[in-house]
């Protein structure tokens, strides 16, 4: 059974679905950090995005795993444990432009399917309900406020060391949004079938009981 999680940048995916995930006993799955750990590799090595031969070799020696080790997710990339790096600004700032490209998506896509065709997993994502599974049996589209949006940033920054201001950050998101929402191909968007879940002024509890409730009870 899939459960899709998706919607724009800082709305409580990450943190509700890792959860939701554990209450059900399925697998997790953080689709944005697979496109972090390949702009990632793009950044380290100085690959130009329209230098579709370098993509294509970069993404066949490219080996993603997610370990759990004492309760929290490591994300591997090629056995370094990458789970800081890729949450750094530098990666933030250049991921929209990497996983725009057609290449990269194709390639996460299938893996993404390959991966949860033998299990039961919570799918968080950007394109997971339109895309990825759209035959999912469960799909739920966070939103939330700008500024709440922001504030949730700020702080997953600070505790790996970086600062911000809520203005920058605000910018930041929406600029990541425009971009998601507006490329070419698998834009951002709300499955029709998705169940929209304002999470401004809901705690993570909230969110996360009423996601797990909505998948016990049907
Ligand atoms: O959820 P996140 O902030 O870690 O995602 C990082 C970026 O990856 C996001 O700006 C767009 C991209 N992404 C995507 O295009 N498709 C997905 N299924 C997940 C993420």
């Amino acid at each position: 059974m899939i459960v899709a999680i998706d919607g724009p940048a800082a709305t409580g995916k990450s943190t509700s679905a890792k959860l939701v995930a554990q209450k059900l006993g399925f697998t997790y799955m953080d689709t944005g950090a697979m496109y972090r750990c390949i702009t990632l590799s793009v950044l380290r090595n100085r690959i130009e995005l329209e230098d579709e031969k370098a993509l294509k070799l970069l993404i066949q020696e490219m080996d993603i795993r997610f370990e759990k080790t004492n309760g929290t997710l490591v994300v591997r990339l090629n056995e370094e444990d990458v789970s800081t790096l890729i949450r750094k600004p530098e990666v933030t700032s250049y991921v929209s432009a990497v996983s725009a490209l057609p290449q990269v998506r194709e390639h996460m896509v299938n893996l993404q399917r390959q991966i949860a065709k033998d299990q039961d997993c919570v799918m968080e994502g950007r394109d997971i309900g339109t895309i990825v599974f759209p035959k999912a049996e469960y799909k739920f589209f966070l939103i939330a406020d700008d500024t709440v949006r922001a504030k949730r940033r700020q702080l997953d920054l600070q505790a790996i060391g970086e600062n911000k201001t809520i203005d920058e950050l605000v910018e930041e998101i929406r600029r990541r949004d425009a971009f998601d929402s507006g490329r070419f191909h698998s834009p951002l968007r709300k499955a029709d079938d998705a169940i929209e879940v304002d999470t401004s002024k809901l705690t993570i509890d909230e969110q996360v009981d009423f996601m797990v409730n909505r998948v016990k009870n049907h």
